[in-house]
């Protein structure tokens, strides 16, 4: 496992595969616990991951820290990535054709990793799933999907530009410690 990620990192570090790699300094594949059972799937590197080649470095990742405490999660119980692996230019969206170029990449992490629990941030890596919800119909849910259930968040950064909704996230994350905590399917 540990080759193989290690393989698919380097193949990440070195992609050309889209514009964006044309202005990285890091390509940023993903941190974390790859024996974990639960994989959180943010939108794409800031500033701050691609300076230092890690996800949720800045603002949101510090956000990001306690919300999975409320969960009684730390980063060393979880795996996270991103859907596209390098900063879009004046932090946009990511385009289609760059979550396409580098949905290969996340496919391949998730079938190294097999995790049975798939949180997204926000409503880019949750439209890879369900592509008509919106998050704000779908965030908290469980739904059993291949081999996984994955589970819809508001993405950290949302808290920060809509201060009402901090209560309704942190609340989504005091639910899935108890859906790991009561169920035990997770196995961690
Ligand atoms: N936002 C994301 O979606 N991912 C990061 O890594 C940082 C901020």
């Amino acid at each position: 496992m540990i080759k193989s990620i290690n393989k698919l990192n380097i193949a990440i570090k070195s992609c050309t595969l889209c514009m964006l790699s044309q202005n990285r300094i890091n390509a940023v594949p993903g941190t974390g616990n790859i024996q974990s059972n639960i994989m959180l799937i943010g939108e794409a590197p800031g500033k701050n991951e691609d300076q230092i080649g890690m996800p949720f470095t800045g603002t949101s990742g510090k956000y990001l820290d306690k919300l999975l405490s409320i969960a009684s999660l730390n980063r060393e119980l979880v795996f996270i990535t991103n859907l596209v692996k390098c900063k879009p230019p004046s932090n946009r969206d990511p385009l289609l054709d760059e979550i396409t170029a580098c949905s290969t990449y996340l496919n391949e992490q998730i079938n190294i990793i097999k995790p049975k629990l798939i949180i997204t941030l926000g409503r880019y890596s949750l439209k890879n799933w369900m592509p008509r919800e919106t998050i704000s119909n779908v965030h908290g849910t469980y739904k059993k999907i291949d081999n996984f259930i994955l589970v819809p968040m508001y993405h950290p950064a949302a808290a920060m530009y809509r201060g009402s909704l901090r209560k309704i996230i942190e609340n989504d994350y005091v639910e899935l410690g108890k859906f790991i905590n009561t169920t035990n399917r997770i196995g961690i």
